[in-house]
């Protein structure tokens, strides 16, 4: 399940129907699918093989075409993120800044652990949203975000597309963000 927190005032949403209800509120689409289909090997392997990225295509192949056939994405596939992968640290710098992209950024959490940085409504600020395993989120086009790891350093996510050559990042310089708490 996702949690919220607030970065002005610090507040967590932990509770599920409140976590709903905020994401909701935000525009952000949050769905999840059951990380129990995945076989015990793939929930803790973050060094994957295009065979296993299949592999756990294929096992969320009905979620995955109900998201896409429902929200118009045309092309998927699976990233994995871990102390293993080259320059980790340094990828996550340049992660680490605000951007827009112009169309939805999807994520679906198969393995691991990570966490969204979003821009709210005004009178919310910037909130961070921590994903594991099953959960699903949607940032909609236009809304300033960036996406990190948390502190286990590891993650498997689907990613979906509308046209990967169309997603690209747009710098969105905010003071704000920089005061936000973090
Ligand atoms: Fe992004």
């Amino acid at each position: 399940m996702a949690h919220i927190r607030i970065r002005n005032t610090n507040e967590r949403i932990e509770a599920e129907d409140q976590v709903l209800d905020f994401l909701d509120k935000q525009a952000i689409l949050y769905e999840h699918w059951d990380s129990n289909k995945l076989t015990e090997e793939l929930k803790e392997k973050f060094v994957l093989s295009d065979e296993e990225k299949r592999q756990i295509l294929a096992t969320y192949d009905s979620e995955i075409k109900d998201l896409a056939g429902r929200r118009g994405y045309k092309i998927w596939d699976v990233i994995t993120l871990s102390k293993a992968t080259p320059n980790l640290e340094e990828l996550l710098q340049k992660f680490e800044a605000v951007h827009t992209h112009s169309e939805d950024e999807i994520r679906a959490i198969t393995a691991g652990k990570g966490i969204f940085i979003i821009k709210g409504t005004d009178d919310i600020g910037y909130f961070d949203v921590e994903l594991e395993a099953g959960d699903v989120i949607s940032v909609p086009e236009s809304k300033p975000h960036f996406f990190t790891l948390m502190d286990n350093r590891k993650i498997v996510a689907v990613r979906l597309f509308i046209e990967a050559e169309g997603w690209v990042a747009s710098p969105y310089n905010d003071p704000e963000f920089k005061e936000s708490k973090r």
